[in-house]
């Protein structure tokens, strides 16, 4: 089934319902930034409880981290990220509007990624038929310049002891700069995985479609080390969990696909990478990516090993960071210090790693997206979400009939005592239709309702958001009942 919303009522539920709100608004806003409310934060929340309790919880071998944002900035060199984390870019001479040179090429597709480059490369692509987005003019560009993706900032208060840091663009390298912490740590074996969730950091040349693409963002990563030739079976095995995570949480399986990765494509450090793409209601050719599985093998691990290496010569010259070059490889770096020994096979290697890598802001839209339908119901459109029970931001809203009888109390009790074991909202303002279909936008599974039998008789009626069928359900059995039904 295709999807019924289009962005711009996503846009306008978002706001109108307090989902997620542009940042900075009382100032005019800030491009690219967003505020999630009180129901998205919630949401929000419930994509990474789902995303954590999948990938870690239900995993004997795979362990989270929470690592800092600012790391020590040879990560950023040892990981190619300082060299080669750049869009090529270009300027049009007639307006100076600056264009992501991939975007030119493709003017009708839309590439959404970016595609690592050599700053060598950067000079051969021909741009004399390419149209500027802005004014229209063709072929009136600048030759085509790396844009680095990173953010700058600085530690440190005094010119001799202060050095400038990037806000990491990815999650990753704080799992790869800890794998050897966790090793002697814990009782991992490989094959296992380290996650994260947090935030992660890029200067995006072009931003996109509402929260789809910001230069803020949130990434679930998950580095699975395993043995060299073992990679492309994990590979499979991390393409298909993932794939499965987003249909069993709602996601119809029409508006999902995957996409491997031309070669072309591929980020600096992989062998291969698919995207799991979302047929989002925008954009020119509508399939975006929520998430890209990684083969990213051995790199990063050799590479942290170089830094090693090489911080040695970064304190002699601090603060150029520019001008160091990584030291090469050992010639036994199979047993440098981020090899792993494994004690059965009696040998040392460097694992290869399969990253399944989600984006959190882009997966909660989808979730959105995906979950929003409009129907009539006696001569008036419903809207609603039909979240899945595990990502409603409120699972059960309580109200009483009236404000008078005793009923108010009841309700109160009843919400009280619920908000024991999941979110419950308390509401008797306004009409009790009006007060339905303010939780089926809102996406609230199920409502309750206190009314003149619940004095004589003990029982409620619970309503179900999808169906709008009403039962009777004893107060005394509401607990087992609502978590039954919301798999809680
Ligand atoms: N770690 C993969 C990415 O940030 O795209």
């Amino acid at each position: 089934m295709a999807n019924l919303a289009k962005l711009e009522d996503i846009v306008s539920l978002c706001k109108r319902r307090g989902f997620i709100f542009q940042s900075s608004e009382i100032y005019g806003g800030l491009a690219s930034c967003y505020d999630y409310g009180p129901l998205g934060v919630e949401l929000k929340n419930n994509v990474k409880k789902a995303w954590w309790k999948s990938v870690v919880h239900m995993h004997d071998n795979v362990v989270g981290l929470d690592c800092s944002i600012l790391m020590h900035p040879l990560v950023w060199k040892a990981s190619g990220h300082a060299d080669k984390f750049a869009d090529l870019i270009a300027e049009c001479k007639s307006c100076n509007t600056r264009t992501r040179v991939d975007h030119l090429q493709n003017h009708a597709e839309e590439h959404t990624e970016h595609v690592n480059i050599d700053v060598e490369l950067a000079a051969t692509h021909d741009l004399s038929n390419k149209v500027c987005p802005k004014c229209g003019k063709v072929g009136n560009f600048t030759e085509p310049m790396p844009f680095k993706l990173m953010f700058e900032t600085q530690m440190g208060a005094n010119v001799d002891d202060s050095m400038t840091l990037y806000l990491r663009p990815e999650t990753a390298q704080g799992i790869f700069a800890n794998f050897k912490n966790v090793i002697d740590t814990t009782r991992v074996k490989i094959p296992f995985g380290i996650a994260q969730i947090g935030k992660s950091f890029r200067n995006e040349v072009t931003t996109k479609a509402f929260t789809f693409r910001t230069r803020e963002f949130e990434q679930a990563e998950m580095e699975f080390f395993c043995e060299p030739g073992t990679d492309e079976n994990w590979y499979e095995f991390w393409k298909e969990q993932r794939f499965n995570w987003y249909t069993e949480l709602g996601i119809k399986k029409d508006n999902l696909r995957f996409r491997d990765h031309d070669p072309d494509e591929l980020a600096h450090y992989a062998k291969a990478c698919v995207d799991v793409e979302y047929k989002f209601p925008f954009g020119s050719g509508d399939w975006q990516e929520l998430e890209g599985v990684a083969n990213r093998t051995d790199f990063d691990l050799r590479q942290h090993q170089r830094g090693m290496r090489t911080l040695n010569s970064w304190y002699e010259q601090k603060g150029d960071l520019t001008q160091i070059q990584l030291k090469d490889e050992a010639e036994d770096y199979n047993k440098g210090p981020l090899s792993y020994f494994d004690e059965q096979a009696k040998k040392r290697f460097i694992p290869y790693v399969i990253e399944p890598s989600a984006g959190i802001d882009r997966s909660t839209l989808a979730f959105l997206v995906d979950a929003y339908d409009e129907e009539e119901v006696k001569g008036e459109t419903r809207n609603l979400l039909r979240f899945h029970p595990a990502l409603a931001p409120t699972k059960v809203a309580v109200f009483p009939l009236v404000k008078k009888d005793g009923m108010p109390d009841i309700a109160h009790n009843i919400c009280k005592e619920l908000k024991k074991y999941f979110t419950c909202f308390y509401d008797q303002a306004g009409a009790i239709g009006r007060r339905y279909r303010r939780q089926d936008e809102a996406g609230t599974p199920f409502c309750i309702t206190v009314d003149g039998q619940t004095k004589e008789d003990n029982t409620v009626t619970v309503r179900d958001r999808d169906s709008m069928e009403q039962k009777r359900v004893s107060t005394d059995q509401l607990l087992n009942y609502l978590r039954d039904k919301l798999e809680i």
